[in-house]
């Protein structure tokens, strides 16, 4: 076939009605041009041609499709292998769906109401005026454009790891001379995707190289195109990059703030360690999503990692190597918490490898040991890692309880971050061991206490009363230790900090939570002054007004009136 013949005749009508006269209205004095170096631009219909202007297609629209590289496509496709420079016209009316290959009746109907949002896109690019009108030539002598999809998964669930990529082949056959009778051209747009996912974004893609042509009065679209394309990123709105943690990182370091990395396991894992499998790894993580998830875990959803594979280690390394690359922090957080023993103990492989351990009896301290293995083998990791050996903080759990961290940890290497009751007798244990300390007390310095229950009813969370300012700035550690009747050592007690975790909380409240509360523990940890609440109430008061100046969503402590008549609020 001579396709050079063929281009000619199929282009024919929207050149001739280009340059020529609106059907309706007045002959338009503009024209566009695609120039080299810009892209279109509004030129005298009738003015000589410009070195570098291209005139091929020169309606606003027809200019637009066709003029980049990248078409109008939003977002740019990653694999834009082939994008026609010409261009066809026809009404949504000859656009047909040919066919639809999918594997269930459930995908199939996904895709049919993808198509419909589809052709309402188009019916609203198209003026009111214009909806009703059918142009002259009788229906057999119109372009067609026919669209076959494919797809072969399935899974109609848009997961962390769904495919969603597509490939989009448009081919436009123009009619013969020979052949007056076949409709002028045939585009056929075939959509190839594993997903419905990627064939609904196949859809918008083939939406965005469609346009309505006010000038032609028509719908036009390229001729032939060739996408391929996929997603960068998976998740891609709730991802921290590398580059938004260095600048974290920095924005920390210009505010005397250090950020200490935390890579909490091998409990509240699951989402992010599925891929195990599929990679012929084996499971790194068991249990995941499993129910009811709290006979298994803390929340919801359910997992725990497999300390038994050993691929599980080569995995963490690389995790480790990219925190200590990021964070640049002279000590690290493992984590530990949330762990439950339900999940290993109903793992046939977990059994088995203690019972080659001569570990019979299903006991706590089996499950213990279990637990110290992954916290050496992932502690060499780390230290490969950092290449030295820095200190490394648990939270207590189990593994710290009832003398166990004395037989299990190192108090050389781990300091221990408290998150039991200020009173626990768990600190004084800890203590004596001779381990370091970190205080988080759940009694005064979580943050999150206090509100309504999220998981079941009833009126306060888990670690109710909210704790007032008050409380937080007589927070002491070291008030702590001589109420144990020990002697305070300040080598011991490295400090403190606030928790706040995003259970109940997140971007939009989580300014009002956290301050001025955390400048009440700012003083603690800075001052650890000797007197009460009562001897900083004012300063606390000013304080706080210079946090809402400065832009900080910060909590009301008292009325306005108390801060201009100082000392008259207190009972
Ligand atoms: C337009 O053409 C289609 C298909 O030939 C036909 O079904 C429809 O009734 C026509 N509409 C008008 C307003 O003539
Ligand atoms: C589209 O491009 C891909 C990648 O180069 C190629 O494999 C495929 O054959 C092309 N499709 C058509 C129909 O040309
Ligand atoms: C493990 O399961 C066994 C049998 O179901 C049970 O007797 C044992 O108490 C469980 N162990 C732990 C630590 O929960
Ligand atoms: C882990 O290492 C500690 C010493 O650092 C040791 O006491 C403990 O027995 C080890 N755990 C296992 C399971 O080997
Ligand atoms: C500390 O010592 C006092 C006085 O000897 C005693 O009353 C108190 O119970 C002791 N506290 C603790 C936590 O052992």
């Amino acid at each position: 076939m001579d396709t050079k013949f063929l281009f000619f005749i199929g282009l024919f009508s929207i050149a001739q009605m280009a340059v020529g006269q609106s059907r309706t209205g007045e002959a338009s004095p503009w024209a566009w041009a695609c120039r080299t170096g810009r892209g279109c631009v509004k030129v005298e219909k009738d003015s000589p041609v410009e070195e570098g202007d291209n005139m091929n297609n020169p309606t606003l629209a027809g200019c637009k499709l066709t003029c980049n590289d990248e078409s109008v496509l939003w977002p740019k496709p990653r694999n834009a292998i082939y994008l026609s420079k010409t261009l066809v016209s026809f009404l949504p009316i000859d656009i047909r769906i040919n066919r639809i290959n999918a594997p269930s009746s459930e995908v199939k109907s996904l895709t049919n109401e993808a198509i419909a949002i589809f052709r309402g896109v188009l019916r609203k690019s198209i003026p009111e005026a214009f909806r009703r009108r059918n142009q002259t030539a009788k229906d057999g002598q119109r372009p067609q454009i026919h669209i076959e999809v494919s797809i072969t998964s399935g899974d109609v669930r848009l997961a962390m790891e769904t495919q969603e990529s597509y490939n989009l082949h448009v081919k436009t056959i123009f009619a013969t001379a020979a052949t007056p009778a076949s409709p002028r051209s045939t585009t056929s747009v075939s959509i190839t995707a594993t997903t419905f996912f990627g064939a609904r974004h196949a859809i918008e893609t083939l939406s965005q190289i469609m346009a309505w042509d006010k000038t032609l009065e028509s719908m036009i679209m390229l001729t032939d195109a060739n996408i391929s394309d996929s997603p960068a990123f998976r998740s891609s709105d709730q991802v921290y990059q590398p580059e938004d943690i260095k600048e974290l990182v920095h924005y920390a370091t210009v505010r005397g703030v250090k950020i200490v990395p935390e890579f909490d396991a091998p409990g509240h894992v699951g989402s992010g360690w599925e891929w195990g499998e599929r990679a012929g790894m084996g499971q790194l993580a068991l249990c995941l999503n499993i129910e009811p998830w709290h006979d298994y875990c803390a929340e919801p959803p359910c997992g725990i990692l497999n300390p038994i594979n050993d691929n599980i280690y080569s995995v963490l390394s690389n995790i480790y190597q990219d925190m200590n690359d990021l964070f640049q922090s002279d000590i690290f957080h493992m984590g530990g918490d949330g762990v439950k023993f339900t999940c290993w103990n109903e793992t046939t492989e977990i059994i088995d490898w203690l019972r080659a351990r001569g570990r019979n009896d299903y006991s706590k301290e089996d499950f213990l040991y279990l637990w110290s293995h992954f916290q050496n083998r992932s502690l060499e990791e780390v230290d490969i890692a950092y290449g030295n050996k820095q200190p490394i903080v648990l939270w207590t759990s189990p593994l710290t309880d009832d003398g166990h961290a004395e037989k299990f940890l190192d108090k050389e290497r781990y300091i221990i971050q408290i998150w039991a009751k200020g009173t626990d007798q768990s600190i004084a244990q800890l203590y004596r061991q001779g381990f370091k300390l970190i205080m988080t007390n759940y009694d005064a310095w979580y943050f999150d206490c206090g509100y309504g229950q999220w998981v079941g009813n009833g009126p306060n969370n888990w670690c109710s009363p909210y704790s007032g300012w008050q409380k937080v700035y007589e927070n002491s550690p070291r008030k702590f230790i001589v109420n144990f009747n020990e002697t305070f050592n300040s080598q011991q007690i490295l400090g403190g900090e606030a928790a706040i975790w995003t259970e109940q909380v997140d971007g939009a409240a989580i300014e009002g939570k956290l301050w001025p509360r955390s400048s009440a523990l700012a003083e603690r940890l800075w001052t650890d002054p000797d007197t009460n609440w009562r001897a900083a109430e004012h300063r606390m008061n000013h304080h706080r007004e210079r946090l809402v100046q400065r832009g900080i969503q910060a909590d009301g402590l008292q009325p306005e009136w108390c801060h201009q008549n100082e000392g008259y609020c207190f009972l």
